[in-house]
């Protein structure tokens, strides 16, 4: 399938060049009189670009925190203080080194009776923000796993065939098992969706999906090939990854 990939020396160039890029939307976001609004990817991959954006001047940049909100696009179902968590690694790497406002931070609750009582919640606090047409972010991150999954989309989950909620608890193939994602009702809204993929590891996954028949994506294995965002979609790889 056709891919609009970036490739970079090593993860701290990536994480660096997305930075800019992902300042001069906000920027443009907040010239416009909105927020700029992101959801943030999960996993290892971004902690890189979310720690280099905590330690720049917002202000100057063009988007002050305080016109920022945080949303997520998976969360593992674990507490928010849980090593495992997304909401944790993004506190860690950025939230808890930036002065944003606490209700610009929007993260999946993860504290119901059943992980869909939490998934409805997320719904219900994306509509309270957004109102009742599925979002579009102005900036969305998303990961990829080796076998091709992205957010908390996995190959063979009934979450990619959703065409009515926004947001589901599903039982992924890694740990932990349980989750939340967003699902294609959202996520294919975006105006601007990355991937940010790299280690070796993501070579075979990145040369199949390049290998993907466009006409046959909607049937692929790899959820990553099964979105179709309507806004540009951008592939920033490392070079281990692009090779
Ligand atoms: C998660 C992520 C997931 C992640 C990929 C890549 O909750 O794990 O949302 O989709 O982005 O698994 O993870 P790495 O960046 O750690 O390789």
């Amino acid at each position: 399938m056709k891919m609009d990939e970036r490739v970079f020396d090593d993860l701290d160039a990536l994480s660096r060049a997305a930075l800019a890029e992902l300042q001069r939307i906000a920027r443009e976001a907040v010239r416009q009189g909105g927020p700029f609004t992101i959801a943030l990817a999960g996993g290892r991959t971004p902690a890189k670009l979310y720690s280099l954006w905590s330690q720049t001047d917002a202000k100057a940049a063009g988007a002050p925190w305080d016109r920022v909100h945080l949303f997520w696009g998976d969360e593992r179902y674990v507490d928010h203080h849980d090593l495992l968590s997304n909401y944790r690694m993004a506190r860690e790497a950025l939230v808890s080194h930036v002065p944003i406002p606490a209700e610009n931070i929007h993260p999946m609750p993860t504290d119901c009776a059943a992980p869909e009582d939490c998934a409805a919640e997320y719904e219900a606090n994306l509509r309270k923000f957004f109102g009742d047409k599925p979002p579009a972010f102005d900036l969305q991150l998303l990961g990829l796993g080796p076998e091709g999954h992205t957010a908390s989309l996995f190959p063979g989950s009934a979450a990619i065939e959703e065409r009515i909620r926004w947001v589901l608890a599903v039982e992924a193939a890694a740990t932990p098992h349980q989750r939340l994602t967003l699902t294609p009702v959202v996520l294919n809204q975006c105006r601007n969706t990355w991937f940010l993929v790299a280690g070796a590891d993501k070579r075979q996954i990145i040369q199949a999906l390049r290998g993907q028949d466009e006409n046959t994506r909607d049937a692929s294995p790899y959820p990553a090939a099964r979105l179709q965002p309507a806004g540009s979609v951008l592939w920033f790889l490392d070079r281990a990854a692009a090779l």
